[in-house]
């Protein structure tokens, strides 16, 4: 019997997962500053995972190159005169220099600056000096640099220095599928900072991994954005590594009493934008919510959106995506906020968080008020790439909160007095995080954990 191709979805899966067996006990402090723990994350994370390396529109045209940092590494991504987008090492095989200097540029050869050999955009060795010096023979089109595996997806260059590492898709599983619908290809990346943090890259992605501390490192999203973990939902993708949250936004946390004024101001842009008078929502600011979607849903085609693809929750809750090893991803129909932390080179106390903005134009708008970043954006203007130490560049009014954090708790995580935490339910994520950790080190990288029924 023939098999039918499986359609792709249409929609991203709402249904809650079953919480699989996790640990108990500390999360040793140790593996945030040990050096011998680093070397083994290099080994068995760094070296096998998917991670992202940069934009697909980066490398639009035959020619386009840029550069990605990743420890000890940098990986050069460029597009080839025959189409292909690769990755190699950026690195000289002659004697070992680095290749290409820019963070991104165009290129029809990459030619190095030690002893002028040249390659082509597709890796091969094209040109040297004194062809006939060599005991072998000219070395053109026999030598190559060293690719490294790579796929382009959702708008996105990903790349694996596991040359035995499974598709981009095995690795992504069901979470795949979910950043795909948000079309992110289409959007357009407004925001570009790195910080180097002193601190730990897996602060980072802890963090991100649990919204306990909303209350009080975000007490502004009281009033727009239910924060009890009651109201929310946690999703764990075993035996994938990845995790998501959804929860519900624009109305106030059930726990708040008062403050319909700033509750109202702080709504006003998006309820007037969508043809709303916050003034009909004083006795009953809940009602923003389902009111909103209902608005979007009726207006979104004349305002240059197309909602078919997402659930009326998706209008307005904060789905948040964090993807194994060090990524996370805010998904908004009209914009996303992205985030990536990388190891330094050498030091397990610091390492390079990466905030990434994308706004979703509608169509016909060169112009667009991105509400996450509280600034208005323009789809004309390349975002410049702002790169320095915590503070001196800013991630938006949201971020720029959790980022103040990671400095102070590394020297708590050093101290000798840390006894390895003590997470609440809600943080099922950050153990979660921890434990695929400890089964990428012991090489079971999507090895199935034992599912057990959901709280
Ligand atoms: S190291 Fe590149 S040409 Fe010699
Ligand atoms: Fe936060």
């Amino acid at each position: 019997m023939a098999t039918r191709a499986r359609p792709a979805p249409t929609r991203i899966d709402l249904a809650p997962r079953p919480l699989p067996a996790l640990s108990g006990g500390p999360i040793d402090g140790r593996r945030y500053w040990c050096r011998d723990f680093m070397a083994r994350e290099w080994d068995a994370i760094w070296t096998r995972a998917w991670l992202i390396g940069g934009l697909a529109s980066q490398v639009a045209r035959p020619g386009d190159f840029f550069t990605y940092d990743l420890g000890r590494e940098n990986i050069l991504v460029i597009r080839g005169e025959d189409g292909r987008v690769r990755a190699f090492y950026n690195v000289c095989p002659h004697r070992g220099k680095r290749l290409v200097m820019a963070e991104e540029g165009q290129a029809r050869r990459l030619s190095c600056s030690y002893h002028g050999w040249r390659f082509t955009s597709t890796g091969d060795l094209g040109f040297v000096p004194c062809p006939e010096d060599f005991a072998g023979g000219n070395p053109c089109g026999k030598l190559r640099l060293e690719e490294v595996k790579c796929e382009v997806f959702a708008g996105f260059v990903w790349v694996n220095l596991d040359p035995a590492a499974p598709q981009l898709a095995d690795h992504l599983g069901p979470v795949g599928p979910q950043l795909a619908l948000y079309r992110m290809e289409q959007m357009h990346r407004t925001h570009w900072v790195t910080l180097e943090g002193d601190w730990n890259w897996k602060c980072v992605q802890d963090n991100f991994n649990e919204s306990y501390h909303l209350p009080f490192v975000h007490p502004q999203t009281r009033f727009v954005m239910e924060q009890s973990y009651r109201d929310c939902q946690f999703d764990l993708y075993a035996p994938h590594g990845h995790a998501r949250m959804i929860m519900p936004g624009a109305r106030p946390s059930r726990a708040l009493r008062g403050h319909v004024d700033t509750v109202l101001e702080m709504m006003r842009t998006e309820l007037v934008f969508w043809g709303l008078d916050p003034e009909d929502f004083r006795d009953d600011p809940s009602a923003i919510r389902a009111a909103l979607q209902v608005a979007k849903r009726a207006r979104g085609a004349e305002k240059g959106y197309d909602f078919s693809h997402f659930h009326d929750c998706q209008l307005t809750d904060h789905v948040h995506l964090t993807i194994f090893p060090n990524l996370s991803f805010s998904l908004k129909p009209d914009g996303c906020i992205w985030l990536r932390a990388d190891p330094h080179p050498t030091d397990p106390e610091r390492c390079y968080f990466d905030m990434w903005y994308f706004t979703w134009f509608p169509e016909g708008a060169q112009r667009y008020y991105a509400y996450s970043m509280g600034q208005e954006v323009d789809r004309t203007v390349r975002a410049p790439h702002q790169r320095g130490k915590v503070g001196e560049f800013s991630c938006g009014p949201g971020i720029d909160q959790d980022v103040a954090i990671w400095s102070e708790q590394q020297k708590g995580l050093r101290s000798r007095g840390y006894r390895g935490g003590h997470l609440a339910g809600q943080e099922a994520r950050v153990r979660f995080f921890h434990d695929t950790i400890d089964r990428w080190l012991e090489g079971q990288r999507l090895a199935s954990a034992a599912a057990r029924p959901a709280r």
